[in-house]
């Protein structure tokens, strides 16, 4: 390992903002923070909002500066990326950024039923062909469901056509409330977004956000010209979720 990573890993341990729970921690045991986040780490009773996936942190800490009535956690598995959003919210006081590393799989013995009102899934990986590891799958979807508040919003913003189809095709299959469904946002949807239910859930701050808040991967994107897709349901769902039937092979990225 570099040393640059071992210094960040370092470092990290200092951060009170960032939690790294053990795998056995996780594995099969609810942690101590499950069902406590409100009282024993923020120490209010604001609404949680958690971002999976969320590398370096940038999404976390520019919501959470915006919307100082909410608070933020940023999940990942990669020590040396949070470093960065952990140092920024460390240094910087902020009294409703916290950071998880773990993985996304074990997200169920971290938060307990109702205590998460959002989530947000930005530019992750579409796991093409392997729908189990994809994070809007049946079988994440019914992870969420188990701490996500009645009414609780996914929003999912990425470079994937593929993934954007997908889900929406899962959620049109389940039933969910679709609120916003945008292809290119910065293009010819960015009107359209004003116009759509998500206006009215979440408010025209919320819209402007989208734009304006960009995370390290949309950035990048963006400069090689790659349309930005959004899409934002209601989680909520009686029985089991099921794959959508949805022709794939069309779709590339
Ligand atoms: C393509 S990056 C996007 C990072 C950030 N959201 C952005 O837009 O800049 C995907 C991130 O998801 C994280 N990730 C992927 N699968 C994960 C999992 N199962 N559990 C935790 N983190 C995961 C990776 O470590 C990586 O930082």
């Amino acid at each position: 390992m570099g040393k640059d990573k071992l210094r960040k890993f370092k470092e990290n341990e200092t951060f009170t903002c960032l939690v790294q729970p053990a795998t056995s921690e996780v594995l099969g045991h609810d942690h101590p923070l499950k069902g406590h986040w409100n009282s024993d780490f923020f120490h209010n009773d604001k609404p949680v909002v958690v971002e999976l996936g969320c590398g370096k942190g940038e999404y976390t800490i520019d919501l959470a500066l915006r919307n100082p009535d909410f608070n933020y956690i940023g999940v990942d598995i990669k020590g040396a990326r949070l470093w960065k959003g952990a140092k920024f919210a460390e240094e910087n006081r902020l009294p409703n950024v916290g950071f998880l590393r773990t993985r996304i799989e074990f997200i169920e013995s971290m938060f307990a039923p109702g205590e998460v009102s959002e989530i947000w899934i930005t530019f992750a990986d579409p796991q093409i062909g392997r729908e189990k590891k994809r994070l809007t799958s049946p079988l994440f979807m019914a992870r969420y469901r188990n701490f996500l508040k009645k009414g609780g919003i996914v929003h999912l913003k990425t470079d994937s056509g593929y993934l954007h189809a997908y889900s929406k095709a899962m959620a049109k299959q389940n039933g969910l409330e679709i609120l916003a469904d945008a292809v290119d946002i910065y293009g010819a949807d960015r009107e359209r977004l004003y116009a759509s239910q998500i206006m009215s859930v979440c408010g025209k701050d919320a819209v402007d956000a989208l734009f304006q808040v960009q995370t390290f991967y949309e950035q990048q994107y963006l400069a090689q010209g790659i349309p930005i897709t959004y899409l934002a349901f209601i989680a909520d769902h009686e029985g089991p979720y099921v794959s959508p039937d949805w022709e794939p092979d069309r779709w590339e990225r």
